[in-house]
């Protein structure tokens, strides 16, 4: 039997982590993600063009505002739920409501990197995924050797799915893509180590 269509449902903001708020990003975020998307360390390996502008910010947060009232796209801010620091965005879209299919994304603020604030986040977004939206399958990709994102999407239980050549253009070098894919009953929810 073909499984039945799914309608649209809606995911329920703020998201709670054990450490973090996802919520929508606010015209009063524009600052810190301009700051953010200046780093070459960041735009490394989430390539924008060049020069990312306040004027960008403000118009990527009215395009995120506008796609979370569509119920399809969920560019979600992440905050710390102790202080209310900004300290990323993750990112979830329904590309296929017929096929079940979403899309993943996340970063992180350059001074917050390696306390799992991605894992828990991106892990939110997987049980949103595969619970409230009924997803099947949801796909993502990094820059061949993004070693911090390969490491947050394995240990969710994200499969590589394989190679695109030439993908990004990436100081005048280009640079493969590796496609990640993880289906509803390979999802590992991100667990915090007690103590960390
Ligand atoms: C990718 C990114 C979001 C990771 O953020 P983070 O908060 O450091 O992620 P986490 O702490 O949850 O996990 C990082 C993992 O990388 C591992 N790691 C840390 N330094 C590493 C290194 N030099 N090489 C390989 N792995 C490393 C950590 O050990 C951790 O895995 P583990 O907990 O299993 O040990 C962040 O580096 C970033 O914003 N990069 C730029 C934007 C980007 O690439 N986004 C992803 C696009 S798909």
């Amino acid at each position: 039997m073909p499984p039945e269509p799914v309608r649209l449902r809606r995911i329920r903001l703020p998201l709670r982590t054990a450490r973090l708020l996802l919520r929508a990003p606010r015209p009063s975020d524009a600052r810190v993600l301009a700051k953010a998307f200046s780093n070459r360390e960041i735009t490394r390996t989430l390539p924008l063009w060049p020069r990312y502008t306040l004027a960008d910010a403000r118009q990527f947060i009215a395009r995120a505002r506008k796609g979370i009232a569509s119920g399809e796209r969920y560019p979600l801010h992440c905050t710390l739920s102790d202080t209310g620091e900004l300290v990323g965005g993750a990112g979830l879209e329904v590309r296929s409501l017929r096929d079940r299919r979403g899309h993943l994304g996340y970063w992180v603020e350059r001074e917050h990197w390696g306390h799992g604030y991605a894992s828990e986040a991106a892990s939110r977004l997987c049980e949103e995924a595969f619970g409230t939206l009924r997803l099947h399958r949801l796909e993502t990709g990094i820059v061949e050797g993004n070693a911090r994102s390969r490491a947050v999407l394995t240990r969710l239980g994200f499969r590589s799915e394989g190679f695109d050549r030439d993908q990004w253009l990436i100081d005048g070098e280009y640079r493969r893509g590796e496609r990640f894919g993880l289906l509803a009953d390979e999802f590992h929810p991100y667990r915090k180590p007690p103590g960390s």
